[in-house]
């Protein structure tokens, strides 16, 4: 199926009519202009300026370092090359845990400074009263269950969730938590596929996988993971499209070349 040109702007409620009609959500991370205006332009649905900007943009281990202020610095960039593409920012850890008013707080900062059109934030029932508040606000917001990498020092690893039979059930729980508050979608990451097909048949709105199979209504991949720009990251849900990584290693090589040989600027190249 080929992108919808139809659609001159997705908002929340395309996405509804997509999961209706059975057309697939194609959602990536984006955290820059340019490559936010390649993507809107190629067709994405959703851009997610995710916290994983930590990661692949500032080189940390994990996604708990990430600040609300490099957060609106990544979005109002990727925001300005969007004319498409609903873009979905991610609250940092640490700006809604603590209560529903902060967590209020920090996407009214983000609403304001960037543009965006919603947020992410991690977790179910222990946030709930959070994304009642922000949604009362009139602002749309897409939950994220599963693997939750905010909680990475709970879990201990990144390997696969709910596999249990508990932990699946709280999670079917907590995305029934999460339709009924008024989220506009889910995202459910690392999870067995059959339990995100249940989960995805069971709700109205719709769930984007990572690492959770082909049941889900939309997928959603890490651009440097997807471009092949980060080489250490391959676990088994990964499709790499590109080598990016050594394309720019070989092309930058050669420019280092062409620059010790004097062979870069040529006669044409300068004035
Ligand atoms: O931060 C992020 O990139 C994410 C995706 C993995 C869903 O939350």
């Amino acid at each position: 199926m080929s992108v919808n040109k139809e659609v001159k702007r997705i908002t929340t409620n395309t996405l509804h009519k997509m999961k209706a009609n059975g057309e697939k959500i194609a959602m990536l991370t984006a955290y820059d202009y340019s490559f936010a205006k390649l993507f809107d332009s190629a067709g994405v649905d959703v851009l997610l300026v995710g916290d994983s900007a930590s990661n692949v943009m500032a080189g940390h281990e994990t996604t708990l370092p990430i600040t609300l202020d490099q957060m609106i610095y990544h979005a109002s960039s990727v925001v300005r090359g969007v004319s498409r593409s609903l873009v979905v920012v991610d609250l940092p850890f640490g700006t809604y845990q603590g209560n529903s008013k902060e967590a209020l707080s920090s996407t009214i900062r983000i609403m304001k400074e960037t543009g965006a059109h919603a947020i992410k934030l991690e977790g179910g029932e222990e946030v709930i009263e959070s994304i009642k508040r922000i949604l009362s606000a009139g602002v749309p917001v897409m939950g994220h269950l599963g693997l939750t990498p905010q909680s990475i020092y709970k879990f201990g690893t990144y390997t696969v969730r709910a596999k249990e039979e508990a932990e699946a059930e709280k999670l079917e729980r907590d995305a029934r938590l999460l339709e009924e508050a008024g989220c506009f979608a889910i995202v459910l990451e690392k999870i067995p596929a059959a339990l995100a097909k249940r989960v995805t048949e069971s709700l109205h709105i719709p769930t984007i996988g990572i690492g959770a199979g082909n049941g889900c209504d939309g997928q959603v991949l890490v651009m440097h993971d997807m471009l092949g720009i980060t080489t250490e990251f391959k676990p088994r849900f990964l499709r790499q499209y590109l080598n990016l990584h050594e394309s720019i290693n070989g092309a930058v090589q050669q420019y280092v070349t062409d620059v010790k040989n004097s062979d870069f600027p040529n006669d044409s190249e300068q004035y």
